[in-house]
C-alpha cells in the first residue's frame, strides 16, 4: 500500500520547508523560502505600496486593498497557508533578492493522484521588475515541484494583456493551450485569461539548467 501512494505522488508534507536556490540573475541572488510569521510588516509594506501593479492582474478581494493588506491580516493568512502547505495543498514562498523579501511565489490547488497537477503564480515589487527574479523564482518553484514535490503538470493562467508575465512563463517553458473565457474575477469583472501549461516532458532537463544554458542565470 505505501508503495501504491508513493507512486501516487503523495501527500509530502514537509516539501514546502525547502529553501529553493539561490539562482543568480543580472539583479542579484534570487532565493525562494517558505514563508514565515514575521513577514507581516515586509508584506503589508510592499503590497500595499504596489497596489496600482498588483490590482489589475490579482483576484477581487472584501474590503479596500489597504485594510486587506494591513499588517494585521497576515497573522490569519499565514495561518491558513501554513495549514494547507502541511496538507500539502499549497507550496507558499516567498522571493528573495540578496536576502531581501521582493515578493512570492504560491503554487495551489496541488492535486496527487493520477493528475498530479497545480497552477503555479507570483508578483515582484515594481522596484525590482526587469531583473530576471521572476523568471528565476519560477524556474525554481518548477523545478521543485517535478522533483521532490512529484507533480507531472503545472498551469498559469494570465490575462492577455499581461505581457511582462506571459514573458516569464515563456522564458521558463510554458506552453499556451488556450482561453479561458470569463476565468476569474479580477478587479471587480470576469476576465478571459491565457492558460499556460508546463509538463515534465516539455522540460529536456531541469528549468534552471535551461535559464542557465540561456545565458539569463548563473549558479
Ligand atoms: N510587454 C512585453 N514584455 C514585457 C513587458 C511588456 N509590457 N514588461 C516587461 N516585459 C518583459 C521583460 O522585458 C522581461 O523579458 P526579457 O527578460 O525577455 O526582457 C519579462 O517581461 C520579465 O521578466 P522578469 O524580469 O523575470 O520578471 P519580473 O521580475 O520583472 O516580474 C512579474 C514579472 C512577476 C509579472 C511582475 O511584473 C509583477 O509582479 N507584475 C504584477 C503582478 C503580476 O502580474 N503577477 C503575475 C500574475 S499571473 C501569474 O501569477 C501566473
Amino acid at each position: 500500500m505505501v508503495g501504491v501512494l508513493n507512486w501516487l505522488g503523495g501527500p509530502h508534507t514537509r516539501v514546502w520547508q525547502s529553501t529553493l536556490g539561490p539562482l543568480r540573475t543580472s539583479a542579484g541572488a534570487v532565493t525562494v523560502r517558505p514563508i514565515r510569521s514575521r513577514d507581516g510588516a515586509i508584506w503589508s509594506e510592499l503590497r500595499t505600496r504596489n497596489e496600482k501593479t498588483l490590482v489589475p492582474w490579482e483576484p477581487t478581494g472584501i474590503g479596500s486593498w489597504v485594510q486587506r493588506h494591513h499588517r494585521s491580516q497576515w497573522g490569519p493568512l499565514y495561518s491558513a497557508l501554513k495549514s494547507e502547505a502541511r496538507r500539502g495543498t499549497v507550496l507558499p514562498y516567498v522571493i528573495e533578492l540578496d536576502g531581501q523579501y521582493v515578493g512570492q511565489l504560491t503554487v495551489g490547488n496541488i492535486q496527487r493522484g493520477a493528475v498530479r497537477s497545480a497552477w503555479i503564480g507570483y508578483w515582484i515589487d515594481s522596484d525590482h521588475f526587469g531583473g530576471g527574479i521572476a523568471t528565476a523564482a519560477v524556474a525554481l518553484g518548477v523545478d521543485h515541484c517535478f522533483g521532490r514535490v512529484g507533480l507531472h503538470r503545472l498551469d498559469a493562467t494570465v490575462q492577455p494583456a499581461n505581457e511582462a508575465s506571459q514573458a516569464v512563463l515563456k522564458k521558463v517553458g510554458f506552453r499556451t493551450e488556450g482561453l479561458l473565457e470569463r476565468y476569474m474575477d479580477v478587479d471587480s469583472r470576469w476576465r478571459d485569461h491565457l492558460l499556460f501549461a508546463l509538463t515534465v516532458e516539455d522540460l529536456p532537463g531541469t528549468a534552471v539548467e535551461a535559464l542557465v544554458r540561456s545565458g539569463r542565470a548563473s549558479y
